[in-house]
């Protein structure tokens, strides 16, 4: 992707006078240190709409809209980034050049599509093998035995690799390609896995190929299928991870399917590439394959980037619905609904639709139902609800997950619901869940009324913990604070803390708030929430407070990290099917941890 240098952007932001371009559209008056006029993102009588000359951006009280000049016109003209750069740029005569190389990305960029063609080549051999060679028998036996035609053999570009190192050494010989490069690709591992060994040996032989591409569609790695059962330990051996491959990063088949993703709004995931394919096949083209593989934040980002509401298959027992829960935990905050299916006992995607057809399949998807009534039902019949031991737990566990959905809307309804299951007063239970969630912040939310486009970076803000918010504002107004506050080195707490991804964003960053400009170019890195949340902080007054006042805030905010832990571990701790070794190390640890936040709170007890 063209990507325009930093110096650049800093350039452009550093020449525009936001007050000229916005006045353009917008009759501005000033008010003190600010500019006011009528949002034109919203409709309105009374102007809320705020530009800062001085800092270089817009705030709208009303509607939440914000961020840097480069925000402005993207959003008001429609345009994408690099458009709306070259814009500013060519109103002020500088010229944008979008790829600008230094000699390390010269380099890294020459590697990545030598590795590339690497792998396209490979993946090509492999397929002229499984399609061809008599030595590739077994593998398309193997195709058959699952009702896999050379169609889709074709259409995925499947392949088998050969027993032995030798041909594949032929092969490089004969493309030139060194034993380096294979091994940078993965494709070559060192050492030799049955005698020991040392040298190379090919990570992948007498396997059925399934090559694993990027957005663009671009072959960066492979998972490969054993024939038989019986051979070797591992089913389906993965590509390490790579320059090219990164595996936290890439969901299988979602180069091909993200168009009927984005058009159905609804993302299907099931869990193996062979899944994915017979789903799709079938017609069903909006589904994905996490590889059973955890899924993380970026694969949920990515999905929310096309869809509202994934539906995750999953087998009906114990261990799918903990899967399944954990799918969730990472998918709900991102605002996507998720939804979820019980596949019937002993049936994945791909044997259900071989014995009961695709239609019956997409019945199944119709029925999805929102993941918390599914864990609501499926905790209501497995406990005894007339059992305040097991009344507790429920409403603690479902407290738990309406903590994580993004949506108020979503949150009201599953308090509703489970306060219904166990009979209480829907306040009583609201109290319950809001204990822990930052009540304030979410009483700020139900009052404000939404006005014609309410920008995300609202819900952003309220999302936050109230102490990491209070620190990203001081640290936000005050240069002096950012610049201490990353000398402590204490920016692991951060990973650990609900509600502190703007402090992250702010702490990690290179932003230096007393540079007018070096804002901007922070603020345009965001993505837009991030970015009108920011703009938001810049147009309140400062709070009061400074180096002292943030040390106390990172006091408070590590005593609530191992808060955070100790309920992390305690619930893990509930979960079926620990080893003993396991549940010793996470008591263990609770009790380090427990001892470390008596210690803090008793030294001050003023925090949480
Ligand atoms: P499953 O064991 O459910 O296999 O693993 P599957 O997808 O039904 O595969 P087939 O139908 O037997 O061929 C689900 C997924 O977990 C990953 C793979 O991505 C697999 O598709 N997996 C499984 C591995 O990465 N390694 C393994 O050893 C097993
Ligand atoms: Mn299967």
């Amino acid at each position: 992707m063209p990507r325009i240098p930093e110096e650049t952007i800093q350039q452009v932001l550093a020449a525009t006078d936001i007050v000229d371009l916005v006045g353009r559209y917008v009759k501005l008056r000033r008010m003190g240190s600010l500019f006011k006029g009528l949002c034109p993102f919203h409709t309105e009588r009374t102007p809320s709409f705020t530009v800062s000359q001085s800092r270089g951006t817009y705030h709208c009280f009303g509607c939440g809209a914000g961020g840097s000049a480069i925000r402005f016109v993207m959003e008001h003209d429609g345009m994408s980034f690099v458009e709306a750069v070259k814009r500013l740029g060519d109103a002020a005569g500088i010229r944008i050049e979008e790829e600008v190389w230094d000699a390390n990305a010269e380099a890294a960029a020459k590697t990545r599509a030598l590795l590339l063609r690497v792998h396209q080549d490979i993946a090509s051999w492999y397929h002229a093998l499984l399609m061809k060679h008599r030595m590739a028998d077994e593998a398309r036996q193997y195709l058959k035995s699952r009702g896999m035609t050379a169609e889709v053999a074709k259409s995925w570009k499947l392949g088998y690799a050969p027993p032995s190192g030798e041909m594949l050494r032929e092969w490089a010989a004969g493309k030139g390609y060194a034993e380096g490069v294979l091994i940078d690709a993965g494709i070559l591992g060192a050492g030799d896995p049955d005698s020991g060994r040392p040298g190379t040996y090919p990570r992948f032989r007498h396997r059925l190929m399934f090559p694993i591409r990027n957005d663009q569609g671009e072959v960066i790695a492979f998972t490969a299928r054993i024939l038989r059962a019986d051979q070797h330990p591992a089913k389906y051996v993965n590509s390490p991870e790579t320059m090219l491959f990164t595996k936290s990063k890439v969901l299988f088949g979602f180069d091909r399917s993200k168009r009927a993703i984005a058009k159905a709004g609804q993302a299907v995931i099931v869990e193996g590439q062979i899944d994915m394919m017979t789903v799709f096949d079938s017609g069903i083209e909006n589904v994905v394959a996490s590889q059973g593989t955890a899924f993380t934040e970026f694969h949920a980002r990515m999905l929310k980037r096309h869809a509202d509401e994934v539906v995750l298959c999953f087998d009906a027992d114990n261990a799918g619905i903990n899967a399944a829960g954990k799918a969730f935990h990472t998918l709900a905050p991102t605002g996507l609904i998720v939804k979820c299916v019980a596949l019937p006992k002993g049936d994945d995607p791909d044997s259900l639709i071989r014995t009961q057809g695709p239609g019956a399949f997409a019945e199944i998807i119709k029925s999805a139902r929102e993941f918390i009534d599914f864990q609501v039902e499926h905790a209501a019949t497995r406990r005894n609800l007339n059992e305040m031991r097991e009344r507790v737990r429920f409403a603690d566990e479902m407290a738990a997950s309406i903590r994580l959905l993004d949506s108020p809307v979503a949150r009201e309804t599953a308090i509703q619901r489970v306060a219904v299951r166990l009979g209480l007063p829907e306040e009583t239970y609201r109290r319950q869940v809001l204990r822990d969630f930052n009540p304030q912040a979410q009483k700020a939310s139900a009052t404000t009324t939404p006005t014609m486009k309410t920008s995300d970076g609202r819900q952003l803000l309220v999302s936050q913990d109230k102490t990491a918010l209070l620190l990203c504002r001081l640290a936000f107004s005050n240069a002096e604070v950012l610049h201490w506050l990353r000398q402590t080195r204490r920016e692991d707490i951060l990973d650990d803390l609900p509600g502190a991804s703007m402090l992250a964003l702010l702490w990690r960053s290179q932003c230096d708030p007393a540079d007018p400009t070096s804002t901007s170019v922070f603020l345009a890195s965001l993505e837009p929430a991030e970015e009108s949340a920011f703009a938001g902080l810049l147009a309140q007054p400062a709070p009061p407070g400074g180096i002292e006042e943030a040390g106390h805030a990172l006091d408070a905010l590590e005593t609530a990290r191992l808060h955070a832990l100790i309920q992390r571990a305690q619930t893990q701790l509930k979960q079926p099917g620990l080893t003993p070794e396991e549940d010793a190390s996470l008591h263990q640890r609770i009790i380090a941890w427990r001892k470390e936040y008596l210690d803090r709170r008793k030294r001050d007890p003023d925090t949480r």
